[in-house]
């Protein structure tokens, strides 16, 4: 049987296959250690990290919806210097892309992040510029084009680790979005992050969410993760790593066949933990069986 080459090069990154991990969903990895070998994901994308510890939004912050769930948790995470003190050793110990995922609450502080982070082993950062559930940072910056050529352009001022820009849904153009990442400096763009979105209890005629508004995600989003990664795909030469509702290989095909040249597995993790490595290893399979001797072959493939 012919061997298919899964690697990928996103930025300069060499990812042994096209599949990691969504921010958030995974927290530091160390539980789904316990299902399966991480050096077997293409990346390991870690829970968004900000300068302080930071607790996150009031309970309740999950609910299910049909086709997925709402998430209002609001960056909960130990910080920046816990991560590299306890958590980023552990995942050093093997083989394992790690991407950081970052949020600031104004431009200095995504700074302050990638520099803290810029000595470290991370082979990666990812700008969350697009949490729908924080007052301040994230979303805040992922809506306009010029705060996200901005925060782009700073923070690859302040080192020389790839930098990844994670871009928001609730936008009208997400292709000028992507455009000011890209101009910005930014090495790669992954879309996409939650929608914002509610559900509301109808007999004590409140909102489900402690905060109210949640951002969606699961399956629900994926037509609408694909519309966008397909676009930006089209339209820009940068690296698309395409995010929203994978549940299994044959949603990972089609991002890739869009024009994504990696996926990251988020809401899937919470129903089936293996999804992952079920997934690379139904690539691999696809790809086998329509004559691609590499994955990258496979990105942008789709027939028009
Ligand atoms: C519980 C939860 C927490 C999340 N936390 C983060 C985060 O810290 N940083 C981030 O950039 N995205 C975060 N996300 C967004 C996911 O990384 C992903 O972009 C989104 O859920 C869409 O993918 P999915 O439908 O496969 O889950 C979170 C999503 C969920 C469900």
């Amino acid at each position: 049987m012919s061997k298919v080459d899964l690697g990928v090069n996103i930025a300069g990154l060499k990812l042994k296959n096209p599949v990691m991990t969504a921010s958030g969903t995974f927290g530091f990895g160390e539980e789904y250690g316990e299902f399966y070998d991480l050096e077997r994901l293409g990346a390991v994308v870690v829970k968004g990290l900000t300068l302080k510890p930071r607790v996150g939004n009031p309970p309740p912050r999950t609910v299910e919806t049909p086709a997925g769930m709402l998430n209002s948790v609001g960056l909960q995470n130990p910080g920046v210097d816990y991560f590299l003190e306890k958590e980023l050793p552990r995942l050093l110990e093997k083989e394992i892309c790690v991407i950081a995922n970052i949020s600031g609450a104004n431009v200095d502080e995504y700074c302050t992040i990638m520099e803290r982070l810029e000595p470290s082993g991370v082979a990666a950062v990812e700008l969350n510029l697009s949490c729908p559930n924080v007052k301040e940072g994230g979303i805040a910056f992922g809506l306009n084009p010029n705060s996200v050529y901005d925060v782009t352009r700073r923070v690859k001022e302040c080192g020389d680790k790839p930098v990844i820009v994670k871009l928001s849904p609730n936008v009208t153009d997400i292709v000028e979005i992507a455009r000011a990442a890209k101009e910005g400096g930014g090495d790669a763009v992954s879309l996409i992050n939650t929608l914002l979105a509610m559900e509301i209890d109808i007999w004590s005629r409140k909102p489900v969410l402690g905060n109210v508004y949640g951002g969606l995600s699961g399956p629900a989003v994926k037509p609408v993760a694909l519309r966008m990664v397909h676009q930006v795909a089209g339209a820009l030469d940068i690296p698309v790593i395409g995010i929203g509702g994978i549940l299994d290989w044959q949603d990972a095909v089609q991002f890739l066949l869009a024009g994504a040249k990696a996926v990251a597995i988020g809401t899937a993790n919470f129903v089936n933990p293996l999804a992952p490595i079920e997934i690379i290893e139904g690539i691999e399979e696809y790809a086998r069986q329509q004559g691609f001797l590499a994955v990258e072959d496979m990105v942008g493939a789709l027939q028009q």
